[in-house]
């Protein structure tokens, strides 16, 4: 019997389960973890602090900025932060620098500011030279009255908690009534649900069983609220929906990153169970489509999916990405057939991002960096 085994398995009654529930749900944990826009010296600052709030893979922040003026700076990709073994191709990331953008000027509006953003301002990154400038971005004074959901960007975050409810679809209508621009790209699926759960535990199964992927997982894991704190950034037990008794016995006694257990079977099975769990609760899905497949429209799909994702929790509904079946790696490759056959996708059309969507209670905040560390 392992350390792990051990502890979960001695007199914890709290945690009778046979493998341990990564998932678990508790709590909630409102306090933010994240830059606040208002305290920051220039309209550059508070503009960057909005946009510190958006969702982007592994929560690895590829974000680094050249401020120019107090009201002007370049945004760039971060290559020391991607991800070339869940996102070979950094189409994730130029989504996370979409979504960056997006969360800055429906934010900074709640300020009384505006951004002005111009995208590949010295031409078009490719999936592989990141040097170029994702955009330029200029602030200036908001004539018009804030962004309906303004603020919203300092709440939102990704729930992988279980959902108790779906997006309905005459609430998805209603969202794209009000933000015309989604609709061309952005569908609501609430059928062949059994289908979905198959494609994302497969797609998901398959991720964490190539080495090189979970490893890749295993180096942005935040093992406990030390070194959460210390980074202010990657994924950790809280995010994933792991909190109160059951975090702090893990985060205290098992040793998650080491090499034995993140890659043994025991992790394997607890991880796949608390996802099914959150899955299986599911009744609804979004899915961002995009005719071609450039790092323009990875780029405009981060924006839409933020948009989408603040405008659907007015409603309280969260979403959570289901990234895996998306991925240009050899081994998810039948879980992206099976998905594109079952949404109709065709010739050069790309499924950008695919996620669960629902009620649930509120997820735990993620970290930031602060912002001074993202300045070159
Ligand atoms: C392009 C992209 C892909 C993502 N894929 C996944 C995923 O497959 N699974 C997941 O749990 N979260 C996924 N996320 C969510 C991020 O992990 C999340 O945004 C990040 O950890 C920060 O947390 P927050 O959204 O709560 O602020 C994805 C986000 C983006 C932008």
């Amino acid at each position: 019997m392992n350390r792990r085994d051990f502890i979960l398995g001695s007199g914890v009654t709290v945690l009778s389960v046979s493998a341990i529930d990564l998932f678990a749900i508790s709590g909630t944990d409102g306090k933010s973890r994240r830059p606040d826009p208002a305290a920051q010296a220039t309209p550059a600052l508070k503009a960057i602090a909005c946009g510190l709030h958006a969702p982007n893979p592994h929560n690895t922040q590829a974000w680094k900025f050249q401020v120019l003026t107090k009201t002007k700076f370049l945004f760039f990709i971060d290559e020391t932060r991607i991800l070339p073994m869940t996102d070979p191709t950094t189409r994730q990331v130029h989504i996370g620098c979409g979504a960056f953008l997006e969360a800055l000027a429906i934010g900074v509006t709640s300020l009384g500011l505006t951004a002005k953003i111009s995208l590949f301002p010295e031409g078009m990154t490719s999936g592989k030279d990141l040097s170029l400038p994702i955009a330029v971005v200029e602030i200036e004074k908001l004539q018009d009255k804030p962004h309906a959901l303004a603020d919203l960007i300092r709440e939102r975050s990704t729930s992988r908690l279980p959902y108790t409810r779906p997006w309905e679809r005459a609430e998805f209508e209603q969202t794209l009534a009000l933000y015309p621009r989604l609709k061309d790209q952005v569908r609501l699926i609430n059928t062949s649900l059994p289908a979905l759960y198959g494609i994302a535990k497969g797609a998901m199964e398959a991720e964490m069983r190539t080495r090189r992927t979970s490893e890749e997982s295993r180096i942005w894991f935040r093992a406990n609220p030390k070194e959460i704190a210390k980074h202010g950034d990657g994924i950790s037990l809280p995010g994933l929906g792991t909190t109160g008794a059951k975090r702090w016995l893990l985060e205290t006694f098992v040793d998650l990153k080491s090499h034995d257990e993140w890659f043994s079977e025991n992790t394997l099975a607890s991880v796949m169970q608390g996802f099914e769990k959150s899955l299986r609760s599911t009744r609804s899905f979004v899915a961002l489509v995009t005719e071609e497949n450039s790092p323009l429209d990875w780029v405009q799909s981060g924006r839409d999916y933020l948009l989408l994702q603040t405008a659907a929790l007015q409603r309280g509904i969260y979403f959570h990405p289901l990234s895996q079946a998306l991925q240009e790696f050899p081994e998810v490759a039948q879980f992206q057939s099976q998905l594109n056959d079952l949404l109709g996708i065709r010739d050069q059309q790309k499924i950008q991002m695919f996620a669960r969507a629902g009620l649930s209670e509120r997820p735990w905040k993620a970290h930031r960096r602060k912002i001074e560390n993202l300045i070159l």
